[in-house]
């Protein structure tokens, strides 16, 4: 089994001297830093002494990691907010604007996950306002308040997406995936219209990793998977690289089969689920 996680999950980690030489005194603004993914990436970017300002919802975790970011001779801020809240989300940007004369990277990562279908959904168009607000109106609306500041830095923008968007529709992902994609797309394009100031927009396109988020499914929580330090060294690898997106070498291999074979995929998707 561990062999298999090997290949299926090839892991990324930067040695601690490239981290510290691209990281250290760097500001780095993190979404989602209370848990999961974002709460082991700010873990691994006090080690590597990176000034951190970091966003979620649960206070004493983001205490915490500042705390120990502190101590380590960091600078560290955090703001308690919820990301849907467009006029907290406002005040924010407002205040990162004035706060932070530059951004070297962007890491926005906070996200919601709903599986439900359709027919489950009729009084719940909640359900898409909530993860378009999350996880593409807030990377929107980050993203262009904090331009300037990006730019001074000729900084990154880093988004944690889901590999499921490359693949044929499923049932239940809907909301989902629709707001993944939409954020996908933003990202793309975004990429190509900020190069010339300099400015990466980069997408990982994450495969299953075994968070809180992914947990609450009993089957995902039996398959092989990342950890969430495994997926924090990917997107801080994506980061410094010059790829504009990460996705695992097989998806690269299986996407374009899929796509090829998405009319029988959709089939059985419309059959047994
Ligand atoms: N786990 C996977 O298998 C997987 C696969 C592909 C992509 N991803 C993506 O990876 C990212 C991180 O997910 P994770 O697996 O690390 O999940 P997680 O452990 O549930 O962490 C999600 C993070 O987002 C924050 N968050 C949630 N709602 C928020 C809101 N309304 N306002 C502000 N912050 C909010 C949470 O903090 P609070 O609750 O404290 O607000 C938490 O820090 C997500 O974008 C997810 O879509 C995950």
């Amino acid at each position: 089994m561990d062999f298999i996680k090997r290949i299926i999950y090839p892991t990324h980690r930067t040695p601690v001297s490239n981290l510290q030489e691209n990281f250290k005194d760097k500001w780095v603004v993190i979404t989602g830093a209370s848990k999961g993914i974002g709460f082991e990436l700010s873990e691994t970017l006090i080690a590597a002494k990176a000034n951190l300002f970091l966003l979620a919802r649960s206070e004493p975790e983001l205490k915490q990691l500042c705390e120990k970011a502190l101590q380590n001779g960091c600078k560290a801020e955090y703001r308690v907010i919820d990301l849907r809240d467009r006029e907290a989300l406002v005040r924010l940007c407002n205040d990162l604007h004035n706060q932070l004369p530059y951004i070297d990277y962007l890491f926005v990562n906070a996200g919601k996950s709903i599986h439900r279908k359709l027919i489950n959904t009729l009084d719940r168009i909640h359900d898409f306002d909530r993860t378009m607000d999350l996880n593409f109106r807030a990377l929107v609306a980050m993203s262009l308040a904090l331009q300037s500041n990006i730019k001074s830095a000729k900084g990154k923008i880093v988004y944690t997406s889901s590999i499921s968007t490359l693949y044929p529709s499923a049932p239940g992902w809907a909301a989902y995936h629709a707001s993944k994609e939409a954020a996908n797309v933003w990202c793309r394009t975004a990429d190509v219209e900020y190069s010339s100031f300099g400015v990466k927009v980069k997408v990982a396109y994450m495969p299953l990793v075994h968070t809180e988020m992914s947990n609450v499914n009993e089957t995902y929580r039996k398959m092989p998977a990342f950890s969430a330090k495994e997926a924090a060294d990917i997107l801080i690898y994506l980061s410094l690289n010059n790829r504009h997106s990460y996705m695992p070498w097989w998806a690269r291999i299986s996407t374009p089969i899929a796509t090829l074979l998405s009319p029988i995929i959709r089939f059985i998707f419309r059959k047994f689920f």
